[in-house]
């Protein structure tokens, strides 16, 4: 039987790393300090009309010199871990060659002060913020890339590689070559279906060669793993026109990143597909599904919403708000709208979906401990006259989702931790600033931080190693 989270004392394993996440461009702010180079989201940024309102992460939510406070408040709020990422311009301003000690000594603080704090870091290497000099001869369409990367990787495990335990590689590869490379809503703005496609591939090296490079250094002794966003794709009907449109869907958006990670090769089907126009994959070298298949000990999950498909003769319509319209593989596939709620970026919610995913990846793929590197969502938020931010919305979202996951471990998955994006409002990439996913409310203007009322929900989560607080929706918050 389903759990009823109403009803029932949610346990959780042991040990499970309840946590929060945040990436570097997100909210560091701090953009020109400490020798700090360019990336492909301050070039971008710069674009008219590519970001909401015109926004930058020049300041963001200045974690970049909150830093000790921000740690101090995970620790008021209970966090066992914090998942945050590394940003490649702050160690190599160039993208290569000479390391900037500044930038790692921003993170050696930080990770310093979680440990210190008994929280676990886990440390994401890419979160998308490519250095502008990489992207200048190519970006990730560019083979040299993956080897820069491994090559940073290096300088940061260099570093922090005695201190921290979790290492993620790359964050969301289909949202950096689709949507960086594809259909031009994120840095660096291509709209190139063929370089997208590319892209993808020397993402997918570049993790590959880093996990094999730094495994090395202490064999056994770390968990290496990489993100990425698989998501549920249903089709519209049982036509087998739709039947189809799903396959494809499936294709490019999940089974293009899982199957050479974690089976050893691309799919036939989708590479079949991309041969139609899209690319002929010339740019794959005998060896590379190889290194990609690098075995890995923890596979990050990060689950906002599925998707309902159907075949369509024009170009990729996309009945949703915030999804992006037309990627490589997707063409010709409607993505339609569902009668249920939606969060403020106008993402379907859809809690049964997470469950779903993580019962596919256990049932489908060979045995990798899960986390759930992301899962949160975005309100209107603002303080009430009570100085309070009662985001009840946001509080139903993450127990329902909480609930979801839980019913993949009663299904026997091998879910190690969970993380609500976000830890603070942040700079959400081309939506800017208005969507705020914080379980912290950040008031730009004075960098204050102010706790929702979520936080304070989460942190009797932790605290009871599961939902046993759950009938309590509303209260004051924690402090
Ligand atoms: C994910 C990103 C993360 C954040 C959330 C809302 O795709 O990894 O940085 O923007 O979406």
């Amino acid at each position: 039987m389903p759990a009823q989270p109403d009803d029932e004392h949610l346990r959780f394993p042991d040990g499970f790393l309840w946590g929060a996440a945040t990436a570097a461009y997100q909210v560091e702010g701090g953009a020109a300090e400490d020798g700090r180079g360019p990336s492909i989201w301050d070039t971008f940024c710069r674009l008219p009309g590519r970001v909401r309102n015109g926004d930058t992460g020049d300041v963001a939510s200045d974690h970049y010199h909150h830093w000790a406070r921000d740690v101090e408040m995970m620790g008021e709020l209970g966090l066992r871990s914090y998942r945050f990422s590394v940003a490649w311009p702050r160690v190599q301003p160039d993208g290569s060659g000479a390391v900037n000690e500044r930038g790692l000594d921003f993170y050696r603080g930080l990770v310093d002060a979680l440990l210190a704090a008994g929280i676990a870091p886990v440390l994401t290497l890419y979160h998308w913020d490519l250095p502008q000099p990489l992207e200048d001869v190519g970006g990730w369409p560019n083979r040299d890339t993956a080897y820069r990367f491994a090559d940073y990787a290096a300088h940061v495990y260099g570093a922090l590689g005695d201190r921290v335990m979790y290492w993620m590689t790359i964050n969301e590869p289909w949202c950096s070559a689709f949507m960086g490379y594809g259909n031009g809503l994120h840095a660096p703005g291509f709209r190139d279906p063929q370089r997208a496609v590319v892209a993808a591939h020397h993402l997918l090296l570049a993790h590959g060669l880093a996990v094999d490079s730094l495994r090395a250094v202490h064999p056994g002794g770390r968990v290496f793993g990489i993100v990425l966003n698989p998501a549920p794709v249903r089709a519209a009907s049982s036509s087998a026109e739709d039947v189809d449109a799903a396959r494809r869907m499936d294709g490019v958006l999940n089974r293009l990143f899982l199957d050479p990670v974690l089976k050893g090769g691309y799919p036939e089907d989708v590479i079949a597909d991309f041969a139609e126009g899209t690319s002929d994959f010339s740019h794959m070298r005998p060896g590379d599904e190889g290194i990609i298949a690098s075995p890995i000990d923890m596979l990050g999950v990060n689950y906002y919403r599925r998707f309902t498909v159907a075949e369509s003769d024009g170009p990729m319509r996309d009945g949703t708000k915030g999804a992006p319209p037309g990627w490589p593989g997707a063409e010709r596939i409607a993505i339609l709208s569902q009668d249920v709620p939606r969060t403020s970026m106008g993402w379907e919610i859809d809690p049964s979906g997470l469950t779903e995913v993580l019962v596919h990846l256990h049932r489908n793929y060979p045995p990798v401990p899960i986390l759930v590197t992301e899962n949160g969502a975005a309100y209107d938020d603002h303080p009430a006259p009570d100085g309070h931010v009662h985001d009840h919305d946001r509080i139903d979202y993450l127990r329902r989702h909480l609930a979801a996951a839980h019913g993949a471990i009663e299904a026997g998955v091998d879910l190690r931790g969970y993380f609500v994006w976000s830890l603070l409002d942040n700079f959400e990439w081309a939506e800017g600033y208005v969507p705020r996913f914080g379980l912290v409310y950040v008031d730009y203007a004075s960098q204050r931080r102010i706790p929702k009322e979520s936080a304070g929900w989460y942190r009797r989560v932790i605290q009871d190693n599961g939902l046993a607080a759950i009938a309590d929706r509303g209260g004051d918050g924690w402090r």
